[in-house]
């Protein structure tokens, strides 16, 4: 094969995205510019972590703020297990993650005051205001505008309803020893509505695929959350990291015809207190920032007092902000909790701690690489030394921005090697 022809094939092949949410989504739109991209999801679009996220996304915007104290708040947070360099590349591209989204044409909270004209919130752990957000519904704000560019792009195809079922590598090849390196040559996927497993070849695989929370039976996250992304990475060889670090929102909403609605730690950024039936409140017992240290210290509190003294729930309680506040900042919550009879304005939100976060995942490096050459991963999937032992709040829309525009870069500046045809699904022995 002629250079030329190698050339050729190697840009006529697609880099696969599995997943669809923030992650997933950036790399899509970033490398559409110069290459193809397929981007698969497992079930509908709107069913991803991101789409539920509430909070908002760290943004380093306030002058009085600083770098230095995001990856300090970080580091504490993490309990002595974030690895600080991750979280200073991390911090210093967050101003620019927020032009780029707002670029993009993300519907910000504004205020005229604020940094960048934007209304930051605060939230647990954090020592300033630095949160970026879209009312209370900041990941759908997200995933709306770059799913619709995503949509209309040439050069993006969107998979629905398709399932990768495993990576492709080295032992799938019949002439494996021919080539030095193990590497991803694409995956293998089912596509579910033709009950066919396609077999696809990439020139980079990029997991998106999200955490795990759907292991638990209360949890903040989508029935798609299995975990499938660290599974198939480690199959491949990859290295996992820090799976015991399962993160607990503390303030899930308690109620019986919802399981996963989540009450955002902006509620307790924006004054909201937390209360034991009696209407006394607990936090100051447990650490001196009371409801706004970090979230795994707030939801042992809650789950110490909920065994200490036998109760089903705690409380919530912002009603002493004015009502049109209270509508204005958090209508998403407001309206689901009027829905089931509860008016926050008037009184306090049942809620308990519930699955939220995989804070480890699959080892990458700052370019977003894996163990395994050709296999990219990006945002709550991976293990980047970000999270530590406990994510600081909106820290995750972050890092799935910085990564994917990492691994993006990663990509474009490295060629894959050409490849030989790729075996088809081996059926055999599956009923
Ligand atoms: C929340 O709004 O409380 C969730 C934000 C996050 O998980 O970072």
């Amino acid at each position: 094969m002629t250079s030329a022809n190698k050339s050729t094939q190697e840009e006529s092949l697609p880099v696969i995205v599995i997943g669809a949410g923030l992650a997933g989504l950036t790399v899509a739109l970033e490398l559409a510019e110069s290459r193809q991209v397929i981007v698969m999801a497992k079930r509908g679009l709107s069913e991803s972590a991101t789409a539920w996220a509430q909070g908002g996304i760290v943004g380093v915007l306030d002058e009085k703020d600083s770098v230095d104290a995001h990856v300090k708040d970080t580091v504490e947070a993490g309990a002595g297990l974030v690895v600080e360099s991750t979280a200073r590349f991390i911090a210093e591209r967050s101003a620019d993650a927020i032009a780029w989204l707002v670029e993009q044409g993300v519907p910000f909270t504004t205020d005229p005051a604020g940094p960048k004209g934007l209304h930051l919130t605060r939230e647990g752990g954090h020592s300033h205001r630095r949160i970026a957000h879209a009312a209370d519904a900041t990941g759908k704000a997200i995933h709306e505008v770059l799913l619709d560019k995503a949509k209309a792009h040439p050069n993006i195809r969107i998979l629905e309803n398709w399932i990768a079922l495993d990576l492709i590598t080295n032992k799938h090849l019949q002439n494996a020893s021919k080539y030095k390196t193990n590497r991803c040559y694409g995956a293998y996927a089912l596509d579910i509505e033709n009950n066919h497993v396609e077999t696809i070849a990439a020139r980079a695989v990029v997991l998106a695929t999200g955490g795990l929370g759907k292991v638990y039976r209360y949890t903040s996250n989508p029935d798609t959350a299995t975990g499938d992304g660290i599974a198939m990475a480690w199959r491949a060889g990859c290295r996992i990291g820090n799976m015991e670090f399962i993160q607990f929102h503390p303030t899930c909403l308690y109620h019986p015809q919802e399981k996963s609605f989540l009450i955002s730690e902006a509620v307790r950024g924006e004054g909201g207190l937390l209360k034991r039936p009696d209407g006394t409140r607990f936090m100051d017992e447990y650490d001196p920032r009371a409801e706004l240290a970090p979230r795994d210290i707030v939801a042992r509190a809650i789950d110490a007092e909920m065994k200490r003294h036998g109760l089903d729930c705690v409380y919530l309680d912002i009603s002493h902000q004015p009502a049109d506040f209270i509508r204005s900042h958090f209508p998403t919550i407001y309206e689901r909790c009027r829905q089931l009879g509860i008016d926050i304005t008037q009184e306090p939100i049942p809620v308990v701690p519930a699955a939220h976060y995989t804070c480890g995942g699959v080892v990458i490096d700052q370019h977003g690489r894996t163990d395994l050459a050709g296999l990219y991963a990006a945002g709550e999937v991976t293990c980047s030394g970000l999270h530590g032992a406990n994510r600081l709040a909106s820290n995750s829309l972050l890092e799935c921005l910085v990564y994917a525009r990492a691994a993006t870069d990663d990509i474009i500046r490295n060629p894959q090697p050409t490849q030989d045809a790729l075996p088809s699904w081996d059926e055999s022995r599956v009923t």
